[in-house]
């Protein structure tokens, strides 16, 4: 299936707009918000699949997050991809049913159904469209909590555009958010 548009996305507008999205989602969990952008790297594709991703991947975090928890959302770049990721201190999944959380209407507990009442798509939904935009998605514990990690190619650097100034000063940055 082909794209529908290519679009030139910087990772960080994208998370911003995410994490401002669930701003109360991560109020009612008392959750802090944390973004770490060492890089800015441009991907290409589609905005609104690719805000679905981060969306879908946020929500999880806070949802499998401990009141009073920590999320963090960080983007780098790592050769000719750029990586985003997101780490919370929840729960975890166990070790052997990591591979599954990506498949359609796996939950690693029906039991918690009542409470958060997913339907088990949402990780299905991130890793097919992560493979549409040619990137790859991987999950694993973080002990405590879950990283999940994407991986999309590069289309450009705002890095490249910098002047040696902002490049001195500006390279790493931490915005924490309380949301
Ligand atoms: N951050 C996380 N911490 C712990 N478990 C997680 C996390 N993210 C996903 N999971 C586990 O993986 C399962 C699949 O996640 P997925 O997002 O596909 O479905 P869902 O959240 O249950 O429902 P939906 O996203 O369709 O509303 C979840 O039910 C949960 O068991
Ligand atoms: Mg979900």
């Amino acid at each position: 299936m082909p794209l529908r548009t290519n679009e030139q996305i910087p990772l960080r507008s994208l998370v911003d707009e995410v994490v401002d999205a669930n701003a109360l989602n991560a109020l009612q969990k008392r959750c802090q918000v944390a973004g770490r952008f060492t890089q800015s790297p441009v991907v290409t594709g589609d905005r609104a699949l690719l805000t679905r991703v981060l969306d879908n991947v946020l929500r999880n975090a806070i949802e499998y997050s401990l009141i009073d928890g920590r999320i963090e959302v960080e983007v780098r770049q790592d050769g000719g991809e750029a990586v985003l990721a997101v780490r919370d201190y929840g729960t975890g999944v166990p070790d052997s049913m990591l591979a599954s959380i990506f498949e359609p209407f796996f939950r690693v507990d029906e039991s918690r159904e009542s409470s958060t009442g997913g339907l088990g798509l949402g990780l299905a939904i991130v890793k097919r469209t992560v493979l549409l935009h040619g990137g790859s998605v991987t999950a694993r514990n973080a002990g405590p909590g879950l990283l999940i990690t994407v991986r999309l190619p590069i289309a450009a650097s705002k890095d490249d555009t910098l002047s040696g100034h902002r490049r001195s000063d500006g390279l790493s940055q931490e915005t924490n958010r309380v949301a």
